[in-house]
């Protein structure tokens, strides 16, 4: 009787705390699943990425990815050389060996023995090994046609990471390192279609629309003038008529990929949203690649990019308060608040630790064939979180911390921006030529030097030579020697 009675009030605590706290959820607003109003209380968010356990016993890594050339891609512990079958649908496509503990195996064979056609092929990799086991590896192959709607192709090298293009000038593909400026629409680039032939000039090969693009006519008027420039075009979608969107732009001949989620992570937007958009983006338009932003350090991330080809971050260390929000009177810690840049210590290395941390989630959710990171550096400053705006330099060391770190693309929020970044950001575009020929390629070795706390230091050695990004942190001037 009595264990009876405790029980029953044990549950009925229960059941009050959880009514309570789901209460509390439905009326505060969050930013990344944490509470920020003044006087909120601290609350586990949840979401956190699943880091595998570490296992003793070496595991089997077996992967299979098509590349711009068709290969696969297998990882397994050193041993012997096992033979592996390709096929494509129903049909053994090409037969092989595999030295075990190498990765980056390409396998080619002729595409001549497949039709193009919009649905995927399903591209299986088949691994024989010695005790008779099979270990399979599944993925998609997209063999397009011309696109039926006359607009531009997308296309990704899966050995790279690379997007490309085909060249505006030359018609050729050609990998590109995009470079170009959220660039508001509003009361902006609605009203003066000169800023684009500015945009030209500073260099920016990529524009990225902010909305809301109530006047149509005038939107359209952009778009057309940067068909004529030679602009690229990133775009925003509202999910609420994606179809209207991707019907009216997918013949654009500058379209270069669609972007379905502003920071969908801080807000919580229902967590399988940016798979759904993707599922219809692909299947109204599929000659586009897909992208969002999450601004979240660790809250989803799994079930947000699982909707996205390139993914992009864009955390703003610059002039916050890392500790206390200045604009909620609440402290900020993994459990409460919002600072203007999630979980971060309002230093540049939480550039380098978050393009790190897509990196290793991107590997460890078996998505380095076919996930880019892009970055967001901070434009912008001397409002809300931000008690200052990044003059030039520091704009330009945020771009090659994160291009040091892995990010292919620079996409900074936001246009109109000081002349200070602008004359930053003419200085990246001319590296470009040079940052596309060794980032790009599939051949070049890559790795970072450590030489002091506050030098960050990434190489790039192909046949042509080699190429060293190295950005000082520091205020002051720094020496650094580089052996060869
Ligand atoms: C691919 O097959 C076609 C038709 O059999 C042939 O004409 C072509 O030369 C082959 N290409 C390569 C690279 O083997
Ligand atoms: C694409 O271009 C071709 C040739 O110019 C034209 O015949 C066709 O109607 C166009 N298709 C669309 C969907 O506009
Ligand atoms: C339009 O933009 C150009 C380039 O940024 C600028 O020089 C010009 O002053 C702008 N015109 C108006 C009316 O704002
Ligand atoms: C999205 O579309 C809805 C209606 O179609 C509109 O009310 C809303 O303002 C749009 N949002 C943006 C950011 O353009
Ligand atoms: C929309 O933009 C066009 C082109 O700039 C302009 O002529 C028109 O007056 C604008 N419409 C409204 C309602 O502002
Ligand atoms: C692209 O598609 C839109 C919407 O269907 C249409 O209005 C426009 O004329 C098309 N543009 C070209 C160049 O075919
Ligand atoms: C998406 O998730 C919501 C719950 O958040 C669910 O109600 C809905 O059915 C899901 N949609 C699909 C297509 O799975
Ligand atoms: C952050 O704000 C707190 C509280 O106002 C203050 O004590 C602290 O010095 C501030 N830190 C920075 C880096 O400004
Ligand atoms: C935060 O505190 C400041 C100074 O006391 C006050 O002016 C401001 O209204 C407070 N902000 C909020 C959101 O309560
Ligand atoms: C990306 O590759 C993984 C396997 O490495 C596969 O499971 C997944 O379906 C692929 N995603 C897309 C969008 O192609």
């Amino acid at each position: 009787m009595a264990l009876w009675s405790v029980f029953l009030s044990l549950l009925a605590c229960a059941l009050w705390s959880l009514t309570h706290s789901a209460s509390a959820a439905a009326q505060a607003p969050t930013w990344c699943g944490k509470f920020y109003e003044p006087g909120s209380l601290p609350t586990n968010p949840g979401g956190q990425f699943h880091i595998p356990a570490y296992s003793e016993p070496p595991l089997l890594n077996f992967g299979c990815a098509p590349s711009n050339y068709v290969g696969t891609h297998v990882h397994i512990p050193p041993g012997a050389t096992l033979p592996v079958h390709v096929w494509v649908d129903d049909t053994v496509l090409v037969a092989g060996e595999v030295d075990v503990g190498l990765t980056g195996i390409e396998m080619s064979f002729n595409f001549s023995q497949l039709t193009p056609r919009s649905k995927p092929y399903t591209l299986s990799c088949v691994l024989d090994l010695p005790d008779g086991q099979e270990v399979k590896a599944e993925n998609r192959l997209t063999y397009l046609p011309p696109n039926p709607f006359n607009g531009s192709t997308t296309k990704f090298d899966a050995r790279t990471g690379a997007t490309l293009v085909k060249s505006f000038d030359t018609g050729v593909w050609e990998p590109i390192f995009p470079l170009g400026f959220y660039t508001t629409f509003g009361g902006y680039l609605e009203y003066n279609l000169t800023i684009l032939d500015h945009t030209k000039e500073i260099g920016y090969n990529m524009v990225h629309p902010v909305p809301t693009f109530d006047n149509l006519t005038a939107f359209n008027m952009v778009l057309d003038r940067m068909e004529q420039l030679g602009l690229w075009l990133m775009t925003y979608m509202n999910l609420s008529s994606v179809t209207e969107q991707v019907n009216s732009l997918k013949n654009r001949t500058n379209l270069l990929l669609w972007y379905t989620g502003d920071e969908p992570d801080g807000t919580s937007d229902p967590l399988n949203a940016t798979s759904i958009a993707r599922d219809l983006i692909y299947e109204l338009d599929g000659y586009h690649p897909v992208s969002l932003v999450l601004n979240c350090q660790n809250y989803h991330w799994s079930e947000y990019t699982s909707g996205a080809d390139i993914i992009m971050e864009d955390p703003y260390p610059i002039g916050i308060n890392a500790t206390y929000s200045v604009r909620w009177n609440t402290s900020c810690t993994t459990e409460l608040g919002d600072c203007g840049c999630d979980n971060c210590i309002g230093s540049y290395t939480d550039i380098t630790t978050r393009v790190g941390e897509f990196a290793f989630r991107t590997q460890m959710t078996g998505r380095q064939r076919n996930l880019t990171t892009w970055h967001v550096p901070q434009g912008f400053g001397s409002s809300e979180y931000w008690a200052v705006t990044p003059t030039g330099q520091e704009w330009l060391v945020q771009c090659t911390l994160a291009i040091n770190h892995g990010a292919r693309a620079i996409v900074p929020w936001v246009e109109p921006t000081t002349s200070s970044i602008e004359n930053s950001a003419r200085k990246l575009s001319q590296s470009l030529p040079v940052l596309t020929a060794f980032l790009f390629d599939p051949k070049a070795i890559t790795g970072s030097i450590l030489t002091s706390s506050t030098v960050d230091l990434t190489y790039w050695k192909t046949t042509h030579g080699t190429l060293l990004m190295a950005v000082n942190m520091a205020y002051e001037p720094t020496e650094l020697a580089v052996g060869e």
